[in-house]
C-alpha cells in the first residue's frame, strides 16, 4: 500500500493545463490519422509477442502521466491494427468513420447520457425516434406507427429481431419458457445470411438446428419455392415455422433476395414473421438507381440496418426498426423498482424497455450529426461513388484476367483466377495472403456455396478512388504472378 501514491480523487479529473493539453494533442492525434493513415501499411505484422511486451510493463501501480499515457495507445493503434479507414482496405464492411461521426463520439462519452430511462435523457431519446422514423420512412415503412431501436450492431439487431417474432409468434414463451410449447419453432435463412442468426437461435434456446436453410439460385438468392416447401415439410413433421429471413445485401456476396415474393410465400405460410437483414445493403434505399435492391422491404415485419457499416459512423450503430408497433414492449419490459418514472405521464418509452441492453450509451448522436451535416444528398454521393468504385474495380478485374462470379449492384466483387488452378482455394488464399502481407491493400476470400471459394473485395470507404482500386488490381497481379511463378 505505501506504494501507492496518495492522488486526489480528482486525478480522474485531471487538472485544467492538463487537460488543455491532453484535448490539444488528442485533436492532432485524430487528425494526424485522418490525413495520414493512406501513407500507412494497410495490416500490420500479427506481432503478438511484441504486443505482449508493450503491455507488460503497465502493472498499473504506479500512474503514467496522461499525454505520455494517450501517446502510448495512439502509437499503438497505428502499429498495431488493420487501418479499415485506410482507401485500400477492401475488406469487411468497416468505414472510414465520418468526421462528424468521431465528434460525436467524443460528446457522447463526455456527457455520458444514460440511455434507458427516457427521462434522464430526452433529448437523445428523442433524437434516436427520430431517426428510426425518418430511416423507416426510408425503407418504406409508415413513420406513424415504425417502432424501432438502436443497437450495438447488426447482431444484435437480428437477435432482437428473432426475439420480437419469438414472442409474436408464441406470447407465453416470455413467461413460461420454450418447454411451454408442443412443438419446435423452426426460423428460416439462406445459407448466406449473416451466422448471426445461428448464435441468436443458440441463446434463444431455439438451438442452431432450428435455423433452417433454403435453397439459393445461380445469383444466390433465397428461391420462394424452395421456402415455401421447406416451411410445409417441416410443418408436416410437427414443427412450428415462425421467422423467414431475407437479406438485402449479404455479407460475402452482396446477394439480395427476393423480398416481395419471400413476403408473398410469408403472408400465404400463416403470416410468418419476415425479417429483412439489410445491415449494409439497406443504404441503396438512399440512392435512386439503387432502390430496386429494396423491393419489397416495406412489407417486412422488421429490418435490420447497420449505420456503422455503409453509413460511415463509427462502431457501433445498429438499428433493428418494425413496423409492429408494441412488440419491442412486449418483448423487453420488465418491471424495474428502482427506474427512474418521471416520464411515466408522457406518450414516450423507456428505452430499456424497447431492447436488450439496459443502460447504454447514446449511440444515435453519431447517424444524427453526420446526417445533418451531409444530408441526405451527401450520402447518397457518397454511396454513389462507392459503388461507381465497385464497378471499375469489376471491370479492371476482366480486363487483367480475372473471372468475376457474383453478381450485384452493391459494391462487393467476388473474383476467381482462371481454369481449375485459379479457382482453388489454395491459390485465392495464398494470393489473399500475399497482398495482405504486402502492405498496399486488405482483401480476403469468402465461400460461395456451390460456386466455390473466390476472392472479396468490398469498397467499403467513402475515400476509396480509382487509383486505389488500380492499385488494389496491381497488387493482385503481382500476387498471381507469385503463385504462379
Ligand atoms: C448482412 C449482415 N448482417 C449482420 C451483420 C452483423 O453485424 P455486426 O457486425 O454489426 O454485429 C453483418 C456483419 O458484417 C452483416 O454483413
Amino acid at each position: 500500500m505505501a506504494s501507492i501514491p496518495d492522488l486526489p480523487a480528482t486525478s480522474l479529473l485531471l487538472d485544467p493545463a492538463v487537460r488543455a493539453e491532453l484535448w490539444r494533442r488528442l485533436a492532432e492525434i485524430i487528425e494526424g490519422y485522418t490525413t495520414g493513415v493512406g501513407q500507412a501499411r494497410v495490416a500490420p505484422e500479427l506481432a503478438l509477442e511484441e504486443i505482449r511486451k508493450a503491455l507488460a510493463p503497465f502493472d498499473f501501480e504506479r500512474p503514467v502521466p496522461p499525454l505520455e499515457a494517450l501517446g502510448f495507445a495512439a502509437e499503438g493503434l497505428w502499429r498495431w491494427q488493420v487501418h479499415t479507414p485506410h482507401p485500400r482496405y477492401f475488406g469487411l464492411f468497416n468505414p472510414a468513420p465520418t468526421t462528424m461521426g468521431i465528434a460525436a463520439d467524443a460528446l457522447v462519452a463526455a456527457f455520458n447520457p444514460q440511455l434507458a430511462a427516457w427521462s434522464h435523457s430526452p433529448l437523445a431519446a428523442e433524437m434516436e425516434q427520430h431517426l428510426v422514423r425518418a430511416f423507416g420512412d426510408r425503407f418504406g415503412f409508415d413513420p406513424a406507427r415504425v417502432e424501432g431501436t438502436f443497437t450495438s450492431g447488426g447482431a444484435e439487431a437480428n437477435h432482437t429481431a428473432l426475439s420480437t417474432a419469438l414472442t409474436r409468434a408464441f406470447p407465453e414463451v416470455g413467461r413460461r419458457g420454450l418447454l411451454a410449447l408442443r412443438s419446435q419453432p423452426v426460423l428460416y435463412v439462406s445459407p448466406e445470411a449473416h451466422d448471426s442468426f445461428l448464435k441468436a437461435a443458440r441463446l434463444a434456446g431455439l438451438g442452431t438446428e432450428a435455423v433452417r436453410e433454403v435453397g439459393v439460385d445461380s445469383r444466390l438468392r433465397m428461391v420462394p419455392e424452395d421456402l415455401a416447401a421447406r416451411i410445409r415439410e417441416d410443418r408436416e413433421a410437427g414443427l412450428s415455422p415462425f421467422l423467414v429471413v431475407a437479406t438485402v445485401g449479404s455479407t460475402s456476396a452482396g446477394a439480395i433476395d427476393p423480398v416481395a415474393d419471400l413476403a408473398q410465400v410469408a403472408d400465404e405460410e400463416g403470416g410468418l414473421w419476415l425479417h429483412v437483414d439489410a445491415a449494409w445493403g439497406g443504404a441503396a434505399a438512399l440512392v435512386p438507381e439503387l432502390r430496386p435492391a429494396l423491393d419489397g422491404v416495406a412489407r417486412a415485419s422488421s429490418l435490420t440496418f447497420d449505420a456503422h457499416k455503409w453509413l460511415s459512423v463509427p462502431m457501433g450503430a445498429g438499428m433493428y426498426i418494425t413496423r409492429h408497433p408494441g412488440i419491442l414492449e412486449r418483448t423487453f419490459r420488465v418491471a424495474a423498482g428502482y427506474m427512474p418514472r418521471e416520464g411515466a405521464a408522457l406518450p414516450v418509452a423507456d428505452p430499456y424497455a424497447h431492447s436488450m441492453q439496459w443502460s447504454r450509451r447514446f449511440i444515435g448522436l453519431k447517424v444524427f450529426l453526420s446526417l445533418a451535416a451531409a444530408g441526405w444528398q451527401g450520402y447518397e454521393a457518397a454511396i454513389r461513388h462507392q459503388t461507381a468504385m465497385g464497378d471499375r474495380l469489376r471491370d479492371r478485374l476482366r480486363e487483367e484476367g480475372w473471372e468475376v462470379v457474383n453478381e450485384t449492384p452493391l459494391p462487393v466483387v467476388c473474383f476467381v483466377g482462371s481454369g481449375s488452378a485459379g479457382r482453388s482455394a489454395a491459390f485465392l488464399e495464398a494470393v489473399a495472403a500475399d497482398v495482405v502481407a504486402s502492405g498496399e491493400a486488405w482483401i480476403s476470400t469468402a465461400a460461395l456455396g456451390e460456386a466455390g471459394p473466390a476472392l472479396r473485395a468490398c469498397i467499403t470507404n467513402y475515400r476509396t478512388e480509382p487509383e486505389d482500386v488500380d492499385a488494389l488490381v496491381a497488387a493482385l497481379g503481382r500476387a498471381r504472378a507469385r503463385q504462379q511463378g
